[in-house]
């Protein structure tokens, strides 16, 4: 056996061994794609290629710890059911050896092109390489090895490029930072996908390092997605150890002007990371992150018991209104609903049950204040005054409680939330305003309190 078939072996005997805990595991999602063994993290190659949407994600099947990456895959037709693919890319060779770290997926001429970043790490000196890896059928990929070295002025952390075609040429942005320690995005040309231009500095200006970019047009404007490192915390805002969020403007092609407006937070609850996008063949713009995030509190995870550790959130359908990027649950979604198990005007304090796999969505009346909270544990609070929702959770390092607060510009039509054992996704005004959490309520809770007037509906949902 060579070592990627090693390491491709070792990594699904791992995935068998662990179907017991999962199993067993009552903070398991039932519709949310998550670590079958070991630790997973970003999005990758995320494309609907051939009728299929395919869903790459960063993995470590040997540890629930960040370690070397592979690329694990999964695959649907309807974003909703999920099938496991096999193994996409193990880190085997020595420009990747230490991980192939996130990129992202192009179909040309009927074939599958994933690009990633090649991690090595000798003696905490690193090196990254952009690659490329190809496949005929979306599953079985070749490694084509390095097709761009970090350019001079940068350092090593040079990663997660984004590729897509624009009329006959190809383009790529990618996480930057200079010298002097300064995050930023740069863009790349290509005539060839092989041979790579550098067009420059797409946008900087803040914080250490910039993850995970992403550009797209979207309702004629251009949006540069990211994740930012090294922003301080300020009032409500960067409350999280990073950040995730974008810019609007106007870019023009084919060079690296771009002006834009500045830098928004994409979504507001504990845990969200490196969002990645793609356009479907409906014409959508779906957006699929990270429910989690490289911090001190990753060793407090209960899932730890089971041996697994993180997941994906739902995909989103992204849409401009205003200056703002909406995210909405994707039609889809709807396919879930078991039973509708509460569908009832509530007013001033009332109760309801809540099974862990859920959906609701509440109507509030008029523009009244509201609290709602799920299994004695999570806590949405909606101040009509200063315009704001906050969320409370319970602290995993059990030192009390935690909040995240987000104004609400325009009065609360509606709150939808998507519940999944131990996660939860808010949409205000069908995804205004977005919070996305994970949730550790005790086991035996099964309560939703409600303070407030409005009409609450409740569904099971089933796979
Ligand atoms: C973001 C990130 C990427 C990197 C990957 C490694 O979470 O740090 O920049 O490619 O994770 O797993």
């Amino acid at each position: 056996m060579n070592r990627e078939q090693e390491l491709l072996v070792a990594a699904e005997e791992k995935k068998k061994q662990n179907a017991v805990n999962i199993a067993k595991d009552p903070y398991y999602p039932l519709y949310h794609i998550a670590s079958p063994v070991g630790l997973i993290n970003d999005p990758n190659g995320w494309i609907h290629w051939k009728g299929t949407y395919h869903l790459f994600f960063q993995w470590n099947p040997f540890e629930t710890s960040h370690g070397s990456k592979f690329w694990g895959h999964v695959t649907s037709t309807d974003l909703v059911h999920w099938k496991e693919a096999p193994i996409a890319l193990a880190p085997s060779e020595s420009f990747e050896k230490d991980g192939c770290y996130s990129g992202s997926a192009i179909g040309v001429d009927n074939k599958l092109y994933l690009f990633y970043t090649g991690n090595v790490k000798n003696n905490n000196e690193r090196e990254s390489y952009q690659c490329i890896a190809v496949s005929e059928d979306g599953f079985q990929f070749k490694k084509l090895g390095n097709v761009l070295d970090v350019p001079s002025g940068y350092t090593a952390h040079f990663r997660d490029p984004k590729v897509w075609k624009q009329g006959e040429d190809y383009y790529m942005v990618i996480g930057a930072q200079t010298l002097k320690e300064e995050g930023c995005v740069l863009l790349y040309h290509s005539k060839t996908l092989m041979e790579w231009e550098n067009l420059g500095v797409l946008a900087d200006g803040f914080g250490y390092m910039w993850e995970c970019p992403d550009f797209f047009t979207l309702q004629g404007k251009d949006i540069l997605l990211f994740s930012p490192q090294g922003l301080e915390a300020d009032g409500i805002h960067y409350q999280n150890t990073f950040q995730s969020g974008y810019f609007i403007g106007d870019w023009q092609v084919g060079t690296n002007q771009y002006i834009h407006n500045s830098f928004q937070e994409l979504d507001h609850g504990f845990d969200f990371y490196a969002p990645q996008t793609t356009e479907d063949d409906k014409g959508r713009r779906l957006l699929v992150a990270w429910m989690g995030m490289t911090d001190g509190f990753e060793h407090l995870h209960p899932t730890l018991d089971y041996n697994w550790i993180h997941q994906l959130t739902i995909p989103r359908e992204l849409s401009i209104k205003g200056n703002k990027l909406i995210q909405s649950p994707v039609e889809e979604l709807t396919l879930l609903r078991a039973g509708k198990v509460l569908d009832a005007i509530v007013e001033g304090q009332s109760e309801a049950k809540l099974a862990r796999a859920s959906e609701w969505i509440f109507y509030p009346e008029g523009k009244g204040a509201f609290a709602i909270e799920l299994f004695n544990y999570f806590k949405i609070v909606y101040n009509q005054m200063e315009k704001t929702v906050t969320i409370y959770r319970d602290r995993l390092d059990g030192q009390g409680t935690e909040s995240r607060t987000a104004i609400v510009e325009n009065s609360i039509k509606e709150v939808r939330a998507f519940v999944d054992h131990s996660s939860i996704e808010l949409f205000i005004n069908d995804g205004e305003v977005t919070f996305t959490s994970r949730i550790f309520p005790k086991l035996d809770q099964n309560n939703m309190q409600i303070d407030g007037n409005g009409k609450m509906i409740i569904w099971n949902l089933e796979k």
